[in-house]
């Protein structure tokens, strides 16, 4: 009997917007269960902050400089990765943004700036880093979706269609690669302490919304993320394909 491997030794990862919260969270994680991490965003200062706190936990990170709106520094980014590593076990597909506005005020750039990061951006790292795992015949691909993948919330329309197509195309994906041994699934948290959700955290009655409605009674941690982030990663979850992995203290059961 061959027992499952967690760790991820020798593994090559990206981690889309790593430079803060979930992602620079997954980025750490899967350094210190062994990968090599290439941490990818906007913002440089913030991204070597992360790589150098990674490399005095002992780990092995590299910085590169992307914006995931932009189709060629994806592709150059994919690029650099594989020249430099040989071979790219793992992506998250982590970069995202929000924009809270009334549904009948979103101009066409709301529209865009939303889409074009959550989803192009997805869209095209998936696509290159499929290039190269596709002739490997192994790679591991988590989408980072949300509860707002499968129910919506007012004042949040491009996000929530961004995630709807996050969770969409984590099935498709799942299913056009898998004769590659490629697994794509997803990872959909609820209300996690980051800075993205800081308007919602100085709000007390938002808070005491997230709260009441949340089954676990407190919002989550970037750390209640790393095990779901690992479990996917690692070989542990060779069998699982197409899923989305609802982190989110429960959210979601009420429905
Ligand atoms: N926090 C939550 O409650 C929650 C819940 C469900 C899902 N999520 C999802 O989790 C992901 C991370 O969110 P977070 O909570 O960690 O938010 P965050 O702290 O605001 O971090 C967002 C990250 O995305 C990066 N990013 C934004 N636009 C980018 C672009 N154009 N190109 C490259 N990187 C970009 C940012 O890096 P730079 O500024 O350096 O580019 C940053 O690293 C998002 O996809 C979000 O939708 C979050």
């Amino acid at each position: 009997m061959e027992f499952p491997r967690w760790d991820l030794s020798g593994k090559v990862a990206i981690v889309t917007g790593a430079s803060k919260g979930i992602g620079r969270g997954i980025a750490t994680a899967f350094a210190n269960a062994g990968a090599s991490v290439v941490l990818a965003s906007r913002n440089e200062e913030l991204l070597h902050e992360a790589a150098e706190d990674i490399r005095g936990r002992g780990g092995t990170a590299l910085v590169h400089k992307l914006d995931v709106s932009r189709e060629d520094e994806v592709v150059a980014l994919v690029k650099t990765v594989a020249k430099e590593f040989g071979k790219i076990d793992i992506l998250v597909n982590n970069a995202g943004t929000v924009l809270r506005k009334k549904a009948e005020e979103l101009t066409t750039q709301d529209w865009d700036h939303v889409l074009d990061t959550n989803l192009k951006g997805a869209f095209w790292c998936g696509r290159e880093v499929a290039k190269v795992m596709i002739p490997q015949r192994k790679g591991k691909i988590i989408n980072i979706a949300s509860i707002w993948a499968t129910g919506a919330r007012a004042t949040i329309l491009p996000y929530v269609v961004s995630k709807f197509g996050i969770y969409g195309m984590t099935k498709a994906w799942a299913v056009e690669w898998a004769p590659y041994n490629i697994n794509v699934n997803a990872i959909a948290p609820a209300f996690i302490e980051t800075d993205i959700n800081a308007p919602l955290m100085a709000d007390p009655k938002m808070m005491e919304f997230i709260l009441s409605r949340t089954p676990l009674g407190r919002m989550g941690k970037v750390e209640d993320l790393m095990g779901a982030a690992i479990f996917l990663a690692s070989e542990a979850s060779n069998y699982v394909t197409g899923h989305c992995l609802f982190v989110d203290g429960g959210w979601t059961i009420r429905g």
